[in-house]
């Protein structure tokens, strides 16, 4: 090595590059943080039923089976698009009926199937699980996940 390569110089190189790619860290948090809050959420539509249904899904561990936007167990199908899976896009009536009904019949006892616990939630928590569900349908997800199916 170099006898020019001085103690100094190595201290230097390495504050200096940890302070740039920490600034570099902060820049891309701040990013990120802005592109959710303007671009990929719609925090109009964040209403304080959504807020409370994410309470019901958070309370009630649903994540320990399902994912929801990609994100934790793949025992039971994707949640993030099960509005869109549902139809209600195209009849939103409908498919909170469907998603209501779901809820209530399970489980389903169907040999061979793997089974969701009944949650004996009110109909108050079903609906507000409900908007919240629909509200992260709409989350813009850059195309996450790639199939309506899961
Ligand atoms: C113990 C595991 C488990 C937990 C916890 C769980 N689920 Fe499920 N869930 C399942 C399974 C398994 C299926 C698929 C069952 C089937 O297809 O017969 C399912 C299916 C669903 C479906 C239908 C999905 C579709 O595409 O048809 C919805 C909606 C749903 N769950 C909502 C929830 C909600 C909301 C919670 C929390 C309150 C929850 N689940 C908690 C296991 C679970």
């Amino acid at each position: 090595m170099s006898e020019r390569f001085t103690k100094a110089a190595a201290r230097n190189i390495f504050y200096g590059g940890s302070i740039f790619f920490f600034i570099v860290f902060i820049g891309l948090t701040a990013q990120t943080h802005y592109y959710i809050r303007t671009s990929s959420t719609d925090e109009a539509t964040l209403t304080d039923s959504v807020q409370r249904g994410k309470h019901v899904w958070e309370k009630n561990a649903c994540i320990n089976c399902h994912t929801l936007l990609g994100e934790g167990a793949y025992f039971a199908p994707e949640l993030g698009n099960v509005w869109v899976r549902y139809g209600g896009r195209e009849d939103p009536t409908g498919a909170r009926e469907a998603l209501t009904a779901w809820m209530h019949s399970q489980p389903s006892g169907i040999e061979g199937r793997r089974q969701m616990p009944d949650f004996h939630l009110t109909d108050q928590e079903v609906n507000d699980l409900i908007d919240f569900l629909e509200f992260t349908s709409r989350v813009k997800t850059q195309g996450w996940p790639p199939k309506t199916s899961g």
